[in-house]
């Protein structure tokens, strides 16, 4: 018989475990390495179907905290009382629309991810679209001190979007979990300690006169 790869190892424990993803233990990694939930606390959980990311969060900030779970898919796993799932395309929500899923909220995490097309410079750019789309919901609710994690597939932008995160947050580092496969793209950007709303990206300088 074929011995188990990792993937296999870790789907089996997440079955055991009771999350409907894999995908936790890299949120479980980053959490154990960066300490990022607090309990009590306010998450918004951005492409959270199937929902594995989300238990995990809600688990980590107890009854009395939160999570607002956001995908474009409905999410249909059973999930905690504290999260409250919602089904949109968090790249076409409006500053209301987002405010509305919590804030101010301790940490914004994004796990989102294109539908990928083989197409190597077709998915970095739609991934780090998504990957910007995601820190402008961080940017709307995030209190000051909160954390950010996000997913995005490795580019030269990417790398530039990495470096403008650090006139906003006190850390950035970039991780790439153990459960995450050695041949994907995929990267998370862990920033933590948010320096607040006045470094805003593409923000026109204020008129003087
Ligand atoms: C890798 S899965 C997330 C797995 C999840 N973190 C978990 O642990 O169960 C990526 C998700 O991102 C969602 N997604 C992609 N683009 C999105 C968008 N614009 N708005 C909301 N969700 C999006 C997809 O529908 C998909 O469910």
């Amino acid at each position: 018989m074929a011995k188990p790869t990792d993937r296999d190892a870790h789907y089996f424990r997440a079955k055991r475990e009771g999350y409907v993803a894999r995908s936790v233990y890299k949120l479980i990694e980053i959490d154990k390495r960066f300490k990022i939930f607090r309990s009590g606390a306010g998450v918004i959980d951005l492409g959270a179907s199937p929902g594995s990311w989300a238990t995990f969060a809600s688990e980590r900030v107890g009854a009395k905290g939160f999570v607002t779970a956001i995908d474009l898919n409905p999410i249909r796993a059973r999930l905690p009382a504290n999260v409250r799932c919602i089904e949109a395309d968090v790249a076409a929500a409006d500053d209301e629309e987002i405010r509305a899923w919590g804030f101010p909220v301790h940490t914004v995490i994004s796990d989102m991810a294109p539908k990928t097309s083989g197409v190597r410079f077709a998915d970095q750019a739609r991934s780090l679209e998504l990957a910007i789309a995601a820190l402008r919901v961080a940017e709307l609710t995030l209190e000051i001190g909160g954390n950010f994690i996000v997913k995005v597939f490795q580019s030269a932008d990417a790398d530039r979007f990495v470096r403008d995160l650090r006139a906003q947050f006190r850390d950035v580092k970039i991780v790439k979990p153990d459960a995450s496969r050695a041949a994907s793209w995929e990267v998370f950007v862990v920033a933590t300690r948010f320096l607040g709303q006045e470094k805003r990206r593409g923000e026109k300088p204020q008129d003087t006169e």
